[in-house]
């Protein structure tokens, strides 16, 4: 047992959590859509062919909004393909992942399904293989109310209403070599821009995220997101990041799926990626900001962590490029394991604490593909692993980020320096008077002896919710026939005295503990408020 501390104050607010940072993504690619969230003929489908199980599991998820409908599949993609009657919507080859796009699902059903989730949408624009025009054109017809040639054709389509979209990509991951009409940063900053002014002339109440680098390791990183917001920076709101974590030292062990021990991170290293990815974002925002103090801009343009997850397994061969054009193949259907739970949890203290700055984050993705549900054509749906702490962050983060100050021994990584055991973030919602601790115990042999002093957050504390997720095996997975083998478990002991907390908790484990004040009026905020 080591010992370790926690201290946070009230007074010491970050920012507000802003509830978008539990978003997830659907794309259309592999099983997302089709045998994903979408199965007409399934036992559980309900009228319009969506599974039901699977829209219980996104809700248990708790996933504020999604990204849709790409992804690299949005930069191929004809938006007038997928509205209208579906017997004579057209079938198209999808150039971005070598399948066959049946347009089933478009538009308007995602619309559907996200109000039956309650979830709300957040969709992108084609800048590949087409740009502006297109662009004013699609959010015309989305959220238009009427009186035009385009929402009278969403009205025929049956939707009265517009459907008030409100946060737009401006396309996908522009900079990379694999994206359909790749772009420079000089050619994707000038449309980002006149696409940006054009839909914001049709609805200005909408927000746009520009592509940032599609991964912190590319050749333009930087530079890219520069010249990009130099150009955009009147119309965008958000600069977009996004990340694959990996157990692999490099690309050249992922691209030949690699076996050899020598090729893989160890466990301190993999979850050392908890630390690389505040830099990231701390790089973004200096580059940002830059741009902002170059134009004399008081504006700060946000983050918008559109994609992130776990995904190095499945990255080679079929697993990216089917063969003979199949409709909805698998692809990218990672299984996750207990580590890859102890990085997701680390990930999402890290978004977490920068709740100054990253305002949406979307779990890539939602179902099958990357994702933390998994379903079988006309059988089960289950939790992933990555499930679980995803879904206790977005119950239980709500309020006001505070600081985390740490006191922990730690292991040596190899470029970081020392890296503390603990990891941590705290979000307390004044309303109710919930403070809740997420920490994850990145020993892998020793449980922590953590003390926690919870200053100004009242002394009349009762608890709420302690659970753990721990497996004594990292290699540990859900399946169909073993869904809840990996699955939190009550944390016991936890012992409250006054403003002081203390808690034993499990080698390489995820935890959330969450005590309520009874006393502690709503009137009381803290300073900051949403
Ligand atoms: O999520 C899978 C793919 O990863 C997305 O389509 C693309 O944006 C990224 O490269």
């Amino acid at each position: 047992m080591f010992q370790a501390s926690l201290t946070v104050d009230r007074d010491f607010a970050i920012a507000p959590l802003d509830r978008r940072v539990f978003g997830v993504f659907v794309e259309h690619m592999g099983r997302c859509v089709y045998t994903g969230i979408y199965e007409p003929g399934h036992p559980s489908a309900d009228e319009q062919g969506f599974r039901q199980d699977v829209i219980e599991l996104t809700r248990e998820l708790g996933a504020t909004i999604v990204r849709y409908p790409g992804g690299n599949f949005m930069s191929g993609y004809n938006w007038e393909d997928g509205v209208g009657p579906k017997d004579q919507r057209p079938t198209r080859l999808d150039l971005a992942w070598f399948s066959t796009e049946t347009n089933q699902v478009g538009t308007n059903e995602f619309v559907d399904w996200c109000r039956k989730v309650g979830i709300s949408p957040m969709y992108g624009v084609n800048l590949g293989t087409r740009g502006p025009d297109e662009a004013r054109h699609y959010i015309e017809y989305c959220n238009h109310p009427g009186g035009t040639t385009l929402s009278q054709q969403r009205q025929a389509h049956g939707y009265a209403q517009p459907h008030d979209v409100k946060l737009w990509c401006l396309g996908n991951e522009m900079d990379g070599p694999w994206q359909i009409c790749r772009k420079t940063a000089e050619e994707y900053g000038r449309i980002a821009l006149e696409t940006g002014k054009l839909m914001k002339m049709v609805d200005p109440t909408i927000e746009l995220a520009a592509c940032g680098s599609s991964a912190h390791d590319m050749p333009t990183y930087g530079h890219w997101e520069e010249t990009v917001l130099e150009h955009c920076f009147e119309v965008a709101d958000y600069i977009s990041l996004h990340t694959y974590f990996s157990k692999y030292n490099n690309h050249a062990a992922m691209a030949r799926a690699s076996t050899e021990a020598a090729d893989y991170r160890s466990t301190g290293e993999y979850l050392a990626q908890v630390e690389t990815t505040g830099q990231f974002i701390e790089e973004i925002v200096a580059v940002a900001d830059a741009v902002a103090a170059r134009k004399h801009s008081a504006k700060r343009i946000h983050l918008s962590f559109d994609e992130w997850n776990v995904w190095y397994r499945a990255r080679h061969g079929e697993h990216l490029r089917p063969t003979g054009w199949p409709v909805a193949p698998r692809l990218l259907e990672e299984v996750y394991t207990m580590e890859d739970a102890l990085l997701v949890g680390g990930v999402l203290t890290t978004l977490i604490n920068h709740a100054d700055r990253v305002k949406i984050a979307c779990m890539a993705q939602l179902v099958n593909v990357i994702g933390p549900i998994m379903t079988e054509p006309g059988g089960a749906a289950w939790r992933q692993t990555i499930f679980h702490p995803f879904a206790q962050a977005a119950k239980w983060g709500r309020g006001t980020v505070l600081k985390p100050v740490l006191r922990s021994p730690g292991y040596a990584h190899a470029t970081l320096g020392e890296l503390p055991y603990l990891v941590a973030s705290v979000v307390d919602d004044a309303e109710t008077g919930t403070t809740a601790l997420f920490v994850l115990n990145r020993h892998l042999s020793e449980p922590m002896d953590l003390q926690v002093a919870l200053r100004g957050l009242g002394a009349d504390r009762l608890l709420v919710e302690s659970l753990t997720l721990h497996h004594a095996n990292l290699e540990a997975i859900n399946t169909a026939s073993a869904p809840a083998n990996v699955a939190p478990q009550s944390l016991d002991g936890v012992q409250l005295d006054g403003e002081a907390l203390r808690a034993t908790l499990p080698p390489a484990s995820w935890n959330v503990i969450v005590t309520r004040s009874a006393g502690r009026a709503a009137s009381s905020a803290p300073p900051i408020t949403a």
